[in-house]
């Protein structure tokens, strides 16, 4: 699938969010090295706090559906949902940043240095970029290997 595709599978995801407090609908699709996709988007809660992002969402699914380790790209948008009902917005969604820790265990799993590409609510910008880019000197799966047993 290119770029576009998947943007377009995540801007889509975020129609389905629930965000009735930021009113930020953020979607992620997540495509497996096969082509499959697993879908997420944010979650809010009446207690702030427990939140939770579109793309911890999309990484549980994708676990459900083809497995951490097959994940090979991830887009990422969010904005506001129009009166056309669809996704607008003009900003480039980069993940937050305990979203980027939970794609780094992701990519460290797959063996992988994930792409993740973060477009506009619009869907008319886009930008790659590695994890390792999105999240350098990374404390991952890798930095336990000398934890005993
Ligand atoms: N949000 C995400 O879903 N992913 C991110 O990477 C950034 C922020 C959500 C959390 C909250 O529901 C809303 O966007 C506003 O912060």
């Amino acid at each position: 699938m290119n770029d576009d595709s998947l943007v377009a599978l995540a801007r889509q995801a975020a129609l389905a969010a629930y965000a009735p407090y930021s009113r930020f609908s953020v979607g992620c699709a997540i495509e497996s090295v096969d082509g499959e996709v697993a879908l997420g988007s944010n979650m809010e809660n009446a207690c702030y706090r427990l939140g939770v992002c579109a793309e911890i969402a999309a990484l549980t699914a994708a676990k459900q559906v083809f497995g951490l380790d097959r994940i090979a790209r991830i887009a990422v948008t969010g904005g506001h949902v129009g009166a056309d009902g669809t996704l607008a917005g003009e900003a480039l969604v980069t993940s937050c940043g305990g979203c980027r820790q939970s794609i780094l265990e992701a990519a460290q799993v797959a063996g992988r240095d994930l792409e993740v590409i973060s477009a506009n609510g619009d869907g008319t910008e886009v930008a790659m970029h590695r994890i390792s880019m999105l999240l350098p000197l990374g404390f991952g799966p890798d930095n336990l290997k000398d934890a005993g047993s």
